[in-house]
């Protein structure tokens, strides 16, 4: 009786572990997919190289974030008083220098305009932005606010690399200035009809802007920045707290170690 009620315990143990093994590779191929996902569409992205303990770039994200971002995106999932944590500021600096549009601190950031009259104006109302850097990465995020470009076509007199026929306008003209696309044209590869495609290669500055281009990089690295803190504002606590996870879990060890051995040393 008692040997198979073990023998059954086994059974069942075993068969949860071939279960396991069973769908593994296909959690690892999903992994591996969706890891490779962002670079497979699009062009290939230049790394944004920010740094989000950077507390001083943060500041400067956040100010560049309220000034030319939040009259048409929100950042709803993010409040003023989590954001004056984040930045090492007082919550009096934070009212006094990025609550256009809100009163308390404990509120989210808004943007001022109405997700109706946005989609009239746009054809599409601005994406809240408060996940945007981990839903299509800072590098997306990076790339995408430098790849603005004219085309004559489209209604708002721009297009963009990273987001092809975009509806959001170039806000930050005023710094970039204007630049054009290059496109060069290349034989469809795999296909000898002499069929060919227009590929990108480079921008050209048409008029230039207030800032150069290693300027506006830095102001742009510094916007999706705070995006990317925003997006996750306590994983810098989170990343204090494992490293003493850690340590704690090293002493116990320890001790745990020793202990085994006080309560072993008479046996035998
Ligand atoms: C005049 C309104 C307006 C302003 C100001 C504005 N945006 Fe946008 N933004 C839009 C609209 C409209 C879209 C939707 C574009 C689309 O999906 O085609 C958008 C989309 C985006 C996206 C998502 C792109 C994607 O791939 O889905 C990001 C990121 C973004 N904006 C960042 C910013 C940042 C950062 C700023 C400030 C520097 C800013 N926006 C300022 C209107 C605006």
């Amino acid at each position: 009786m008692a040997d198979s009620k073990i023998n059954s315990l086994n059974y069942n143990g075993l068969s949860e572990k071939t279960g396991l093994v069973r769908i593994a590779p296909a959690f690892l191929a999903l992994l591996l997919a969706s890891a490779a996902a962002p670079a497979a569409d699009g062009p290939s992205l230049e790394a944004a190289a920010n740094d989000v303990d950077n507390v001083q770039s943060l500041q400067r994200g956040a100010r560049n974030f309220m000034n030319y971002c939040s009259g048409c995106h929100s950042a709803r999932y993010v409040r003023f008083n989590t954001i004056a944590r984040g930045l090492g500021v007082t919550e009096d600096q934070v009212i006094n220098n990025l609550m256009f549009n809100a009163d308390k601190t404990f509120e989210t950031i808004e943007s001022s305009m109405r997700a109706e009259d946005a989609r009239r104006w746009f054809g599409q109302a601005p994406p809240d932005v408060s996940l945007i850097a981990r839903a299509k990465s800072t590098d997306y995020v990076y790339n995408y606010l430098k790849s603005f470009y004219v085309d004559p076509d489209s209604p708002t007199g721009v297009d963009n690399r990273s987001l092809a026929g975009t509806a959001m306008p170039h806000v930050l003209w005023e710094l970039q200035g204007y630049q054009k696309a290059n496109f060069r044209e290349e034989p469809i590869p795999g296909q000898d009809d002499g069929a060919s495609r227009l590929v990108f290669d480079s921008f050209e500055q048409m008029t230039v802007g207030t800032m150069g281009a290693q300027e506006f990089g830095g102001f742009v690295r510094d916007t999706a920045n705070f995006l990317e803190y925003i997006a996750q504002p306590e994983r810098s606590t989170r990343r204090k707290l494992g490293v003493w996870v850690l340590i704690f879990l090293t002493f116990f060890l320890i001790v745990a170690q020793m202990l085994k051995k006080q309560i072993w040393k008479d046996v035998n």
